[in-house]
């Protein structure tokens, strides 16, 4: 069975139609304003029908916030103005087929469990770094949704007492310290500080002003003394992160996924760096392996069709 998957980002919304061995059949990307759910809405009824052509498949939306455990419900989006948003009611008003919404983390996880870097083992742990941080867990082949639908969340695990206020309202969440911004900030930290931060601020000044992740991601790849350093100092916040959810969960797997992925090896090896450093119990059990996401900017809407297809056929997955 088909099925199309959706992925809302802060950016833009990208859509696909997907087979069942997660090949993407076709796809589409339109640039959105987070600011405004009512072109939102618009923007992922159109790419629906479009997709589907008139045919019959089920429709995974994957958004990015809290949503209910009958996937239905967008309790809050810190990065869009959606608040208890019945987003799949909404949806199937309009269209003529069976939706489900998800959390988009959880969609890439799901994504890169079935079909990507996590696809030999039993259970992970993915954080997306991107406008936020996002989380998926997968326990015993299962993705892990929580006694509410939100587990997860990962992005708003407290790692600094009274850090940087988040957009989820609380304080020093991993996402003002690991997302994509929070790179943003680091990195022009640098530029400011002069020395290794010249090329930043090189770049910076070329670009009218503002450093996008792309920007810095390049430098990155060019070896860029203070575009790595940032890398470096955005790594250690998430291998802290992870040394943390390891204790939870012992997973044999971690995968990054999000636009700092692409950094490969100088973003995992100071999260490897990080990870050992604040690991109980060091050198006395297994420990797991870091890898990057390997489906890249398509997991979401990979992820989000494979759950629909769940939905609709539990039986899908015999495991
Ligand atoms: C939201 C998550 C989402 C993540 C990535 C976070 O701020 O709370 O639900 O998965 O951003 O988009
Ligand atoms: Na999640
Ligand atoms: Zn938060």
């Amino acid at each position: 069975m088909h099925a199309i998957g959706i992925d809302i980002g802060g950016t833009k919304i990208a859509g696909g139609v997907v087979d069942e061995l997660g090949n993407l059949l076709r796809y589409e990307r339109v640039p959105t304003d987070a600011d405004d759910a009512t072109a939102i809405e618009d923007a992922i009824v159109t790419m629906i029908e479009d997709l589907a052509g008139g045919e019959r498949m089920p429709v995974g939306v994957a958004a990015p916030g809290f949503i209910d455990a009958g996937q239905s419900t967008v309790y809050y989006t810190p990065n869009i103005p959606w608040r208890n948003e019945p987003l799949r009611e909404r949806l199937e008003s309009r269209l003529s087929l069976p939706v489900v919404v998800d959390n988009d983390a959880n969609a890439a996880g799901w994504a890169e469990f079935r079909f990507g870097a996590g696809r030999l083992v039993s259970d992970m742990v993915m954080l997306t770094s991107g406008t936020g941080v996002g989380g998926a867990v997968i326990v015993g082949d299962r993705l892990l949704r929580g006694g509410f639908g939100v587990a997860g969340e990962l992005g708003h695990m407290r790692v600094v007492p009274d850090g940087i206020p988040c957009g989820c309202g609380a304080r020093g969440c991993i996402e003002q310290y690991g997302s994509g911004r929070a790179l943003q900030r680091m990195a022009g930290a640098i530029a400011d500080a002069g020395g290794i931060g010249a090329g930043l601020a090189k770049a910076r000044e070329y670009e009218g002003g503002v450093l996008e992740g792309a920007v810095i991601g390049r430098l990155v790849q060019e070896g860029d003394p203070g575009a790595v350093a940032a890398m470096s100092e955005l790594g250690s916040w998430l291998g802290q992160a992870c040394s943390s959810l390891g204790v939870v969960l012992d997973p044999q797997l971690f995968v990054i996924g999000g636009g700092v992925a692409s950094a490969g090896d100088r973003l995992l090896d100071p999260v490897r760096r990080a990870y050992a450093d604040h690991l109980p119990a060091r050198g006395f059990h297994p420990e797991p392996t870091f890898a990057v996401a390997e489906l890249g900017n398509e997991a979401g809407a990979v992820g989000a069709a494979d759950l629909a297809r769940l939905h609709e056929d539990p039986t899908y997955l015999a495991f």
